[in-house]
């Protein structure tokens, strides 16, 4: 090697070290920018406070006697630190965000096909609670082609069906086992909304009841709704939704606890549904102004996806049309884009 070459080498050699010296994983980035992600919380939070548009879910009638006024908003990196405002500690019905795991339950006992050739990964462009959607695409059912997705009522509630499990105790203790799992600590059901909600889900059961008819539900729909009742009304605060979101942006080890609780490998099919109609027929919206795979639940909560940066969630009851959270969708938004979390925007 000549002289000049040898230059040209060590010279090569040493942007490589100084570029790998300054390179930060997204995750690790996200945790040592605590002042960002502090400042842009606190940020969010004194905006939207006294934000005072849309109501509280009443078609389940305890859910209109929560105070409108709670706001809590939570992150939890994809390392485990956690960046918070308001109240973390008021408890409210997790609602259709236990879709995601229980759909992540069944994906990781039974693979990503089952929840694929059961129920289907697809919109069905309608509301969440949608019979017409049923009707519409059950011709299909059987053909190898659900275009339902396990996010919506039928299909969330085929997917707990398909939880393994002798009795209805043992398929009980396997779904709250997960979402403890993905908190980090043990949840409990919030016996009045579980009791309201049972009282007046009359419209589950006939969804319930459609779905054996056509195949999706193999059997026992009556079951099958009372557990997924049962899974909506699970207690959770603002800090428990982040670390469960923070859980899926982890590669499906929960950060705070260091519990591998979902393969990773499936992670991206559960992200991939969330993206896909995770906001319902306002899945789309969402997308183009977030890039963030998220679920929302009408008990106010919502929670996104950062993959490999953090996880975030904020509850606030006051629903729109399509019944998600006003506020959450909001500082969820101003928060993530103010810290690069949107995906498709490549490197920041
Ligand atoms: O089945 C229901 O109607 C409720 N337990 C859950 C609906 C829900 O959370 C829709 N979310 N935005």
């Amino acid at each position: 090697m000549n002289r000049s070459n040898r230059t040209a080498t060590v010279a090569a050699m040493l942007v490589a070290v100084t570029a790998l010296a300054l390179w930060i994983p997204p995750g690790v980035a996200q945790a040592q920018a605590p002042a960002d992600a502090q400042k842009a919380v606190d940020a969010a939070y004194a905006k939207y406070k006294t934000l005072n548009e849309g109501k509280n879910a009443d078609y389940i009638p305890a859910l209109a006697k929560v105070d409108p006024n709670l706001f809590g908003i939570a992150l939890v990196t994809s390392d485990g630190k956690v960046y918070s405002a308001g109240d973390l500690k008021t408890e409210v019905s997790i609602q259709s965000i236990s879709k995601v795991f229980t759909m992540a339950q069944v994906i990781q006992e039974q693979g990503l096909d089952a929840i694929e050739k059961r129920i289907g990964v697809d919109a069905t462009g309608a509301r969440f609670n949608s019979i017409i959607a049923v009707e519409a695409v059950k011709v299909v059912q059987g053909t190898g082609a659900p275009e339902m997705n396990p996010l919506v009522n039928p299909g969330a509630i085929s997917a707990t069906s398909m939880v393994k499990g002798a009795s209805a105790d043992e398929v009980w203790k396997k779904i709250i086992g997960f979402h403890n799992d993905a908190a980090g600590r043990s949840l409990n059901v919030l016996q009045d909304v579980y009791k309201s909600e049972s009282d007046s889900n009359q419209r589950n059961q006939a969804i319930g009841a459609l779905m054996l008819a056509y195949g999706y539900i193999k059997s026992n729909w009556q079951q099958a709704v009372d557990l997924y009742t049962k899974q909506c009304s699970i207690g959770v605060n603002a800090k428990d939704l982040a670390t469960m979101a923070a859980t899926l942006a982890a590669s499906g080890k929960n950060p705070v606890s260091g519990k591998q609780v979902l393969d990773a490998a499936k992670v991206p099919g559960v992200l991939a549904v969330m993206a896909t109609a995770g906001l319902y027929d306002d899945s789309g919206k969402w997308l183009y102004h977030t890039g963030l795979p998220a679920k929302s639940g009408v008990g106010g909560g919502i929670i996104a996806v950062s993959p490999g940066k953090f996880g975030i969630a904020v509850v606030s009851p006051p629903l729109d049309d399509a019944g998600n959270s006003i506020k959450a969708q909001r500082a969820i938004t101003e928060i993530s884009n103010a810290l690069g979390g949107n995906p498709y925007a490549g490197k920041k």
